[in-house]
């Protein structure tokens, strides 16, 4: 699809020059940036939060940043992310005790809201709220660690949301490289967020272009 955008993951990038990496994903050509925030509780792993996007921000003013909140309580965070500078929030729906009101509060910071989808929860969870969001999120691993392996049985979520709804933004996130791009652009994403391919790479824009090449077809 010619309006995919691609978004970087930083989860695997070296987070102790974070701002340094952000800016050359930034001069790679990434269309935005794919911040993932992690408790330690709704996954095994512990990676930063409001204070660190803050410094991010501050850094890299015009960015969009889309939070990928993998946190047992994500009704918490949603105004220190505001006041960080986040421009998507991003929960689990596995998380979320009341999806409604939490959409509302994400939209009263002015920020986009979007809802992830974890490998084994059914995509019918998270189709009462189509409507009043602006991107699903379909967890292609499980969440919690970069440098996994592409989940082929999740294309019929993805099928199936773009068969319901066909301006909804989806999100693909987890094992993203040349080989599984297209794969998933062709069930349906059209935002594609890759870590380990980019961030590893030797020259993050010659595959940040290869993967462009690929869905632009
Ligand atoms: C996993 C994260 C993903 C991950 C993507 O929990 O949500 O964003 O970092 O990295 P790769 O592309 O390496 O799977
Ligand atoms: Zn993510």
């Amino acid at each position: 699809c010619a309006s995919c955008q691609i978004g970087p993951s930083i989860l695997n990038s070296d987070l102790s020059c974070l701002a340094q990496e952000c800016e050359k994903l930034v001069a790679a050509g990434a269309d935005y940036l794919h911040l993932d925030v992690m408790d330690g509780h709704f996954v095994p792993n512990l990676t930063f939060g409001a204070p660190v996007v803050k410094c991010l921000r501050s850094r890299l003013p015009n960015v969009y940043f889309d939070m990928h909140m993998m946190v047992s309580e994500p009704e918490k965070w949603v105004d220190d992310m505001c006041d960080a500078g986040a421009n998507s929030y991003v929960f689990h729906i596995e998380a979320a005790k009341n999806p409604v009101e939490l959409i509302k509060l994400i939209r009263a910071k002015g920020m986009e809201v979007g809802i992830g989808v974890s490998p084994d929860t059914p995509i019918d969870k998270v189709l009462p709220f189509l409507e009043q969001v602006d991107l699903i999120l379909i967890m292609t691993v499980y969440p919690g660690f970069g440098g996994q392996s592409f989940i082929h049985k999740m294309m019929p979520k993805i099928e199936q949301l773009r068969k319901s709804n066909k301006a909804l933004n989806i999100e693909v996130d987890g094992g993203i490289n040349k080989d599984t791009i297209e794969i998933a652009a062709a069930s349906g994403a059209n935002l594609i967020v890759a870590g380990t391919a980019v961030v590893k790479a030797d020259d993050p824009k010659v595959v940040i272009e290869l993967l462009r090449s690929c869905v632009n077809k």
